[in-house]
């Protein structure tokens, strides 16, 4: 079932070459105006995304805060359209906290999360006075013990469990298994909440559990739920601790297949439906009933739910080759954009910018121009024709897309721009060579007697 996550601001205009859209703006008009490749945002979209996971909450009447997992997309103009929505943040480094507080989030809707926090940030989080830590290991609590009774202050933690359950998601994502270095064990997090409840500067606030992302059916969910309520409910018996909130992470999966129909374009091999993916309303209903044993306020950590559709990544055709074997279409965009195929083989819609009637369809690999075998968009993908000049959109590459960017091949990262309605403003400037380089002026004034 698709539901309101799925009304995408990217379509088809109704012209005789009907050109793709977003929002009021054509796609071609961005990228002959910027350049590509170019992420572009719909702020449109991303505002429905918020506002239908928060008010599916609030229709069910539980005490809950959404809290935006910033590591799927930082930009802050993103990031203060979200605040402005009252959602909280989720965050994993300095970098992630200090933006979300310029960016307008309210400390006490702040959460720290990740394996691996150090020091001065632990100290950073403790001074912007945060709502929690949500800690993962014992050792971990203990420094944080130590660095707030140094600075004189108390911290708030929630501690991560690993409840041991399969998200059944690609295993680079996925979280929740033993095997992986996330959470404490929950035959060994009772230990963790006595130790926190005895240490003066720590104050047990919570319990947090996510098992992964792009999670695509509720099975796993319902396990983490369950094991997690019987956690909550067997601590307050054997050690009297009582909690205030449940995090329940992120990991809520999205539709990647048929995200824009045409028919001009070729059909889905997964039907009109795309994948299966529980709507929104279905996860709620299937967790919230079990979540809400323990009485606990409620929190989520959604992140590729909010952004991934929100975005496009548009690409120009370089070349295009063939071989007995292959069709290729070379383009100006790949992994150092958008790593997401080559590291999870994650699938992306690709679809023109513009259809024109009679193109012939062809069965073609979309790759970037990086020196990596592994460096495509798409593999073996139908596409109406594509030649040289050619420009494309590659669909919900709002999260996880702009973050895992790199400057390999001494690549600067590409422009970012915000379409609301018919109006558009760049909300990151392209990087330039000189800067990505790190060349001092010296290295600037040779290049250009060099170069001009
Ligand atoms: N909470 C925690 C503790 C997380 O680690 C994550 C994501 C989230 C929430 C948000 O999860 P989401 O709702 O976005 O699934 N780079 C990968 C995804 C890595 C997810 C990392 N943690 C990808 O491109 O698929």
């Amino acid at each position: 079932m698709r539901d309101v996550l799925d009304q995408h601001c990217f379509r088809y205009s109704a012209d005789a070459e009907p050109q793709l859209m977003c929002e009021e703006v054509a796609l071609s008009t961005l990228a002959k105006e910027f350049g590509t490749p170019l992420y572009v945002y719909s702020k449109r979209q991303m505002i429905e995304n918020f506002r239908s996971f928060d008010s599916t909450l609030k229709a069910s009447g539980k005490e809950h805060y959404v809290s935006y997992a910033v590591k799927a997309n930082s930009n802050i103009e993103l990031l203060r359209v979200l605040a402005e929505e009252g959602s909280g943040a989720d965050v994993v480094s300095a970098g992630e906290l200090l933006v979300a507080l310029a960016a307008g989030f309210p400390p006490e809707k702040i959460t720290f999360d990740g394996t691996g926090k150090t020091d001065p940030e632990i100290e950073l989080a403790l001074k912007a006075a945060i709502h929690a830590f949500n800690v993962e290991s014992l050792e971990e609590l203990e420094v944080i013990n130590n660095i707030a009774e140094r600075l004189g202050l108390r911290a708030k933690v929630s501690i991560r469990v690993n409840p041991d359950v399969d998200a059944k998601s690609h295993p680079y994502i996925s979280t929740g298994l033993k095997e992986n270095k996330f959470g404490i064990d929950m035959h060994d997090a009772r230990e963790a909440f006595v130790y926190a409840s005895q240490h003066p500067a720590l104050e047990v606030v919570g319990i947090h559990v996510h098992i992964g992302s792009q999670i695509t059916s509720l099975d796993p969910f319902i396990k983490a739920a369950r094991s997690t309520v019987k956690f909550v409910n067997s601590l307050r018996v054997k050690t009297g601790i009582v909690l205030e909130h449940l995090n329940f992470g992120g990991g809520q999966g999205i539709h990647y297949r048929n995200v824009v129909q045409h028919p001009m374009l070729p059909p889905d091999e997964y039907g009109d439906e795309g994948e299966y993916v529980p709507s929104l309303s279905e996860f709620v209903g299937a967790v919230l009933p079990i979540l809400d044993q323990t009485g606990l306020k409620i929190i989520f950590e959604p992140g590729r739910a909010i952004v991934a559709n929100a975005c496009a990544l548009l690409a120009s055709v370089l070349y295009t080759k063939s071989n007995s074997l292959k069709n290729f279409v070379i383009t100006d965009t790949g992994m150092t954009e958008l790593i997401r195929p080559c590291l999870y083989e994650a699938y992306h819609q690709v679809a023109p910018l513009t259809l024109r009637a009679g193109d012939l369809m062809r069965k073609v690999d979309i790759v970037g121009p990086i020196c990596e075998t592994s460096d495509f968009l798409a593999q073996e993908r139908e596409m109406p024709a594509l030649k040289r000049g050619d420009q494309m959109a590659v669909l919900c590459a709002g999260a996880y897309g702009y973050t895992l960017a790199s400057n390999y091949n001494l690549r600067p990262r590409a422009a970012e721009v915000l379409v609301d309605g018919d109006r558009y403003w760049i909300i990151r400037q392209r990087e330039i060579i000189e800067d990505v380089a790190g060349l001092v002026d010296a290295d600037r004034l040779r290049l250009k007697s060099l170069v001009g």
